[in-house]
């Protein structure tokens, strides 16, 4: 694998003194902007906060608890919108796979600039609505932390400091890759 995505983790103990720069957070907009479309459609939008700001502020209000205990110290958060068309099965459901590909891209952009990009869906996305008074026709979907990782483990209280320590697994690839039928590992 590249190494950006062999390299990639969702971490939860950042520096919560670092900062992005105009030119870095846009370069991860960027990302997520130019990730693939379903019919060109292009329905991604991204409320954009930076740590001190009302908009990172108001994101962080809506985070369920778990997520408030670490994503306060990211450098910014991106609430990640789609379409939203539950009348049109195609358009809702793709809107929530370009939403995905966008978040795709921005995390490994993140990484290439020596962030570490967290997607979140332990939010609450009324509020999050309500907040940005988001039309009706978009969701919000996820957000994105985008932090630097603390180099300085004594800052990052315990609790934080060991959840990031848990092994990351995933299944063995010829469980989750078939080919012929469904369960015959692909090679
Ligand atoms: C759609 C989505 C929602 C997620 N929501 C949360 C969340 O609310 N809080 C959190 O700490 N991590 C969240 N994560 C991160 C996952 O927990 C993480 O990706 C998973 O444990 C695998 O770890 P890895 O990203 O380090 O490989 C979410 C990931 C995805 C894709």
């Amino acid at each position: 694998m590249h190494p950006l995505i062999a390299e990639r983790w969702s971490a939860r103990g950042y520096d919560a003194t670092a900062t992005i720069a105009d030119d870095e957070l846009a370069a991860i907009l960027e990302a997520g902007r130019w990730a693939p479309t379903w019919g060109a459609i292009a329905p991604v939008r991204m409320i954009v906060g930076r740590r001190g700001d009302a908009t990172f502020e108001a994101l962080v209000g809506t985070m369920r608890r778990g997520n408030r205990s670490w994503a306060p110290a990211a450098a910014a958060l991106v609430l990640v919108c789609t379409t939203n068309e539950p009348d049109d099965a195609m358009k809702h459901d793709y809107g929530a796979v370009d939403a995905g590909l966008a978040l795709s891209q921005m995390i490994l952009q993140a990484e290439a600039l020596g962030f570490n990009g967290h997607p979140m869906a332990g939010f609450d996305k009324a509020a999050a609505a309500e907040a940005f008074t988001i039309p009706a026709q978009f969701r919000p979907l996820a957000v994105l932390a985008v932090g630097r990782i603390a180099t300085d483990a004594d800052a990052v209280p315990a609790e934080i400091r060991e959840r990031d320590q848990q092994p990351r697994t995933r299944q063995p690839l010829d469980r989750v890759a078939f080919a012929g039928r469904w369960g015959d590992p692909f090679q």
